[in-house]
């Protein structure tokens, strides 16, 4: 493996384990908003985040190397005024995560690394749905208004989200 490519994908741990803070605090600040829901769907995208973390961990190690943690930046949750700017929040982070994720297909390529190329290309997939998703209860927030029984109504249909284990690259989670 390359420095290049060992660089880029030790970052994108410290991103994938950011965006699991970064949910962690928006589940935080929604059950304060006694959106109880709505926060049980941000902690299973937090579980989601830590199991890619661990899916780039787990192939520096199958590839024989150590990945290499480093400080993770505290979550800026200023933008999140309400429940609709905390799903705008998450669609405008899944973005930035696409970015990233596409950068390392393209680090890939270039530096001939048939591995990674095909490694990565499970979250190339994931970043689509993880942008979908956003999307679609950004979109359903503006629908019904944001506010009051439909809210409430809302709320509900997410807390029914359920927790799914599972590692990229990893038969066992
Ligand atoms: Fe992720
Ligand atoms: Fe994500």
């Amino acid at each position: 493996m390359t420095d290049k490519i060992k660089t880029i994908l030790n970052a994108q741990i410290q991103e994938e384990l950011y965006s699991a803070n970064l949910y962690l605090a928006l589940a935080g600040r929604l059950e304060a908003w006694n959106l109880k829901g709505m926060a049980n769907w941000m902690h299973i995208q937090e579980q989601e985040e830590r199991n890619h973390a661990l899916g780039f961990f787990y192939f520096l190690l199958n590839r024989g190397e150590e990945p290499v943690l480093s400080a993770i930046a505290q979550p800026d949750l200023s933008a999140a005024t309400d429940a609709s700017a905390v799903f705008a929040l998450s669609l405008n982070h899944e973005q930035h995560i696409s970015a990233c994720i596409h950068a390392i297909y393209e680090a890939a390529k270039e530096e001939k690394d048939y591995a990674l190329e095909s490694f990565i290309r499970w979250y190339i997939d994931e970043q689509v749905e993880e942008e979908a998703n956003a999307t679609e209860i950004k979109e359903k927030l503006k629908l019904i208004g944001g506010t009051g029984p439909s809210l409430y109504m809302l709320d509900q249909e997410l807390g029914a989200r359920a927790y799914v284990a599972f590692i990229p690259g990893k038969t066992v989670a």
